[in-house]
This record gives structure tokens, C-alpha cells and sequence, in this order.
């Protein structure tokens, strides 16, 4: 079987299955996450979102988030790969 990981909404009930080499919000498109995106190339911040447990990596060196915002755990999931199972938050919507 191939190797996937579970990635949940944090507060929605809703989770969803990666492959390592789909970025989460493929896999959130294609399993009923639906995060928000524009762009997909890691530049408009639409599909940010806060992780919470877990590890990523990235399609692209520099992904459109600062250091500080890097430390506080914000990601990118249009240019983003799943490299454990993860828990994140998607910000409240304004
Ligand atoms: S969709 Fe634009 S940064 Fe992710």
C-alpha cells in the first residue's frame, strides 16, 4: 500500500489522506478540505494556515511567509508536502 498521511482541520472535524508527493492542498481539494487558494505557487498567502503537530516540507525555496511568521507555525499548503500525519488550523474567516 502506499504511504499516505492523514492531515486534520483542527475545531472542524474534517480530515483528509496525502500521498508525500501531493501538496496538502491537492490532497484537501481532492478529499473534502477545501482549503482556500489562489495562486498555487506559494506567493498570494490565500491557503495559509497554521500547523499545529506535524511535518512538511516544501516544493519551493522561499514559500511567501516571514521568519516570524514561519516560527509561529504558518504554512503554505498550495506549495507544501506532507512529510508525517499533520493537524492544522485554518485562520477564521473575517
Ligand atoms: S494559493 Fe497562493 S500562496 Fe497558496
Amino acid at each position: 500500500m502506499a504511504k499516505r498521511f492523514q492531515i486534520t482541520l483542527a475545531g472542524e472535524a474534517i480530515s483528509f489522506w496525502a500521498e508525500p508527493e501531493l501538496t496538502i492542498l491537492r490532497a484537501s481539494l481532492r478529499g473534502g478540505g477545501g482549503l482556500l487558494s489562489s495562486c498555487r505557487s506559494g506567493t498570494c498567502r490565500a491557503c495559509r494556515c497554521r500547523l499545529l503537530e506535524g511535518e512538511i516540507s516544501y516544493l519551493i525555496e522561499w514559500p511567501g511567509l516571514s521568519a516570524e511568521e514561519k516560527a509561529e507555525g504558518w504554512i503554505l499548503p498550495c506549495v507544501a508536502q506532507p512529510r508525517s500525519n499533520l493537524l492544522l488550523l485554518r485562520p477564521a474567516e473575517d
